[in-house]
């Protein structure tokens, strides 16, 4: 077996706190001989006096010795233990010292291929001015110059000016593998804030929700606030392009560039990472559950530093986990005279009109049409897949003729584009994959409450799946099964727990109903079939079977 180590290493900045620290590299000897170079001393007596081009390979300062060129800071003899980030910044200060040094030049600087917001630029500050002790002890480096930027105010030597010193750019080339975004994410701002906080203090974060809901959407986004927190990077690892369970360690291999060549391959990657500090984002994991649950549990247990973000149509349910449900767009509630501004308030109807002004340029919502896109975003229930798919048929049937047709379009609703995964193609493909995943037992029960319209008890989905026939399976077990897997919501109100279908889950399971012949069982409407109707809560509804 063999693990050969190819990603370069990533240094970091924000959780500095949080992060066994680790050198790769030792203060060489030919560094230790630098100190006895002749030195020049630069005072501040002069602002913005350039230590830049004056030859110096080290900078002294204190009892610290930047040596720029090693990306090493030294106390004494003693390596400090700063991420690259404030390093950077270090250096771009003490390069030009006395200088006010504004914040976008060193956000530029420090983060050179990314957007980043000044809050990041903060932290590293903070991080550098606790690695220096800037302000204890009378010692005192940086100053803020509030809303501007930063100055290096201790004196400073530059060593051995024979050696010409260029400022080395950022050694960071493969901070992340997230995908750059194409399309504006719309009404996540405190969600992914949320998490985003969340990812920072727990190990093993799963982002849980039905098909389409945004998952990966919010995953995402919240990883990418937090580029340049971790040392080695952030890692999104997508399993759903993965059939085999046994490729999912090699799937983590190959995000981070590591060759494995090992039968039992998930020993010798932990040990191979196990003194990093990153982020994984282990993407789509449902269909692969226990290999992806081992691979978690495998990564908690075997690292310190490394976290884990996933997204999940059920819970990896290991030790350590914790749960984020995703919630879906809010959508208007139903109300007389609803005008286009008042429905664009709601973000289930901000992505509507966003994809489809994509596909008919000319598209405004009008108020007439206000209702309709309301009612269409309220019977998808706000799952942001289902309403791209929706605006996509716009300039074929129009708000209000889309509105009407919509049941009978809602299992066919389709439009993913070109470089959608298969099972984002249709409302089906993406509930095929839920579909497929269940046992038999799950797709028989699953079905019949096909026939529930709106919320239901457990009581009655017993009494309406049990059908003419009778079916000897735990139902309550299978609809908590259902519920864990994200094909059933379960809302708990005034003590009792109410279910229910999404509308174009429903529909979904209503053509399976109808393709498993089972329709008779529970009768030609599924009325017949409901035992105890007297007991029926108010608001239950029965489908028709088609
Ligand atoms: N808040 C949002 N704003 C705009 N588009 C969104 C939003 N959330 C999701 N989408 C879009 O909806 C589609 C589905 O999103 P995503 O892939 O994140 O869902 P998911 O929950 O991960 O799905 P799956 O269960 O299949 O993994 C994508 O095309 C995505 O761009
Ligand atoms: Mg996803």
């Amino acid at each position: 077996m063999t693990i050969a180590v190819s990603t370069p290493r990533q240094h970091s900045p924000l959780a500095e706190g949080l992060r066994p620290h680790r050198f790769d590299w030792r203060p060489s000897l030919e560094a230790e001989g630098q100190a006895e170079s002749p030195q020049t001393r630069h005072d501040f007596s002069k602002e913005g006096d350039p230590i830049k081009g004056s030859g110096a390979p080290a900078i002294s300062f204190g009892s610290f010795r930047l040596l720029p060129s090693r990306r090493l800071l030294l106390d004494g003899e003693t390596p400090v233990n700063l991420g690259s980030r404030a390093l950077e910044i270090l250096i771009a200060l003490v390069e030009r010292p006395g200088e006010l040094v504004g914040k976008k030049e060193l956000v530029s600087r420090v983060w050179p291929r990314t957007h980043v917001s000044e809050g990041n630029l903060k932290c590293q500050v903070a991080a550098l001015r606790r690695a220096l002790g800037d302000g204890r002890d009378g010692r005192r480096y940086l100053d803020t110059s509030p809303g501007q930027g930063y100055r290096f105010v201790a004196p400073v030597e530059a060593e051995n000016e024979a050696v010409p010193w260029q400022p080395q750019p950022a050694a960071l080339t493969h901070e992340h593998n997230l995908p750059s975004r194409t399309m504006p994410l719309i009404g996540r701002t405190d969600v992914v804030a949320k998490i985003a906080d969340r990812v920072t203090r727990e190990r093993l974060l799963t982002i849980v929700g039905p098909a389409g809901i945004g998952k990966t959407s919010v995953a995402v986004a919240a990883a990418e606030r937090l580029i340049g927190a971790y040392d080695d990077g952030i890692w999104q690892i997508d399993l759903a392009s993965i059939a085999d369970p046994r490729l999912v360690p090699t799937a983590l291999a190959s995000a981070l560039k590591l060759t494995i060549r090992s039968d039992n391959p998930l020993p010798s990657l932990i040990a191979a990472v196990k003194d990093r500090q990153m982020l994984l984002v282990l993407d789509n994991c449902e269909h692969l559950i226990e290999p992806a649950a081992a691979l978690a549990i495998a990564i908690l247990r075997g690292s310190r530093s490394i976290q884990v973000l996933a997204t999940s149509r059920e819970p990896l349910d290991v030790e350590g986990e914790r749960v984020h449900r995703l919630s879906a767009l809010e959508s208007p509630p139903e109300s007389i005279g609803l005008n286009a501004a008042e429905a664009l308030r709601f973000p289930a109807v901000q992505l509507f009109v966003e994809r489809a002004t994509a596909t008919m340029n000319e598209f405004e919502l009008s108020d007439n049409d206000a209702p309709g896109a309301a009612g269409i975003c309220r019977k998808l229930d706000g799952v942001p897949l289902a309403i791209e798919f929706a605006a996509a048929r716009v300039d074929t049937f129009g708000v209000r003729g889309l509105a009407a047709r919509l049941d009978d379009q809602m299992p066919l609703l389709s439009g993913g584009h070109r470089l959608a995964p298969p099972r984002h193609r249709t409302v089906s493909a993406a509930l095929d994959w839920s579909y497929q995943l269940l046992s038999q037992e799950e797709q028989t029960v699953f079905r019949r409450l096909a026939i529930l319209v709106g919320d239901f008890t457990l009581e009655t989905a017993i009494a309406v799946v049990a059908g003419s026939d009778r079916i000897s399976l735990d139902i309550a077990f299978i609809v908590e099964s259902l519920v864990m897997k994200s094909l059933v919501t379960a809302n708990v109100g005034d003590g009792e727990v109410r279910f229910r279908l999404f509308e174009t889950t429903r529909a979904y399971a209503l053509t399976k109903l109808a393709e498993s012949g089972e329709s008779d069982v529970l009768g030609s409407n599924g009325r017949q079939s409901f035992p105890c109707s007297e007991r029926r809560p108010s608001g239950t509804e029965l489908a028709s079977v088609v």
